[in-house]
């Protein structure tokens, strides 16, 4: 892990182009809420965790790739909404194909229930886990994931006791 000790590790979460926009558009498709309420609420659930999460969004992807090159030795796990970038960045895929920690991708709509350019994506090879289709649930989800995949998630909440026959 890329922490030291007595340091909270770092989650960073990526935007892509097009999601400073969420709010605005296409709210059928992605929601009213905005990014920066995504980012909160990502933010509170690494807090819940004991992480720290860093945002950056940018329309450019070699921001992101240069985003991804600064993690390698900083950042515990990323967690990436490539948007459009996710179905043809390939220097993004291969930025994160060099990281080793783990990769959420994640998507506020479903991709692959939407038009056939969606369905592929070139991210998906190189995360260790997706979240797709949840909306803005997605994105304490994404950190969850990320925690989980860490192994820093506390003991899940034991089940209900199951009702007794007598
Ligand atoms: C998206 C899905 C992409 O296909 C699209 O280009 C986006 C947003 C999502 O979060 O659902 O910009 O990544």
């Amino acid at each position: 892990m890329t922490a030291t000790p007595g340091q909270q590790p770092i989650v960073l979460l990526l935007s892509g182009p097009n999601l400073e926009l969420l709010g605005q558009r296409q709210p059928l498709i992605y929601g009213t809420s905005t990014l920066s309420d995504h980012v909160a609420a990502a933010t509170q659930e690494a807090s819940r965790l004991g992480m720290v999460l860093e945002h950056l969004q940018s329309d450019s992807e070699s921001v992101l790739v240069e985003a991804v090159h600064g993690a390698r030795t900083r950042c515990a796990a990323i967690v990436v909404n490539g948007a459009a970038l996710t179905h043809y960045g390939w220097s993004l895929h291969d930025a994160l194909a060099a990281y080793d920690g783990p990769v959420v991708e994640l998507h506020i709509s479903n991709p692959n229930l939407r038009e056939p350019w969606r369905h592929t994506s070139v991210l998906a090879p190189v995360a260790t886990a997706s979240i797709a289709g949840l909306g803005g649930h997605g994105y304490p989800l994404a950190v969850l994931a990320a925690a989980r995949l860490l192994g820093l998630d506390p003991a899940p909440a034991p089940a209900p006791p199951v009702a007794s026959a007598e």
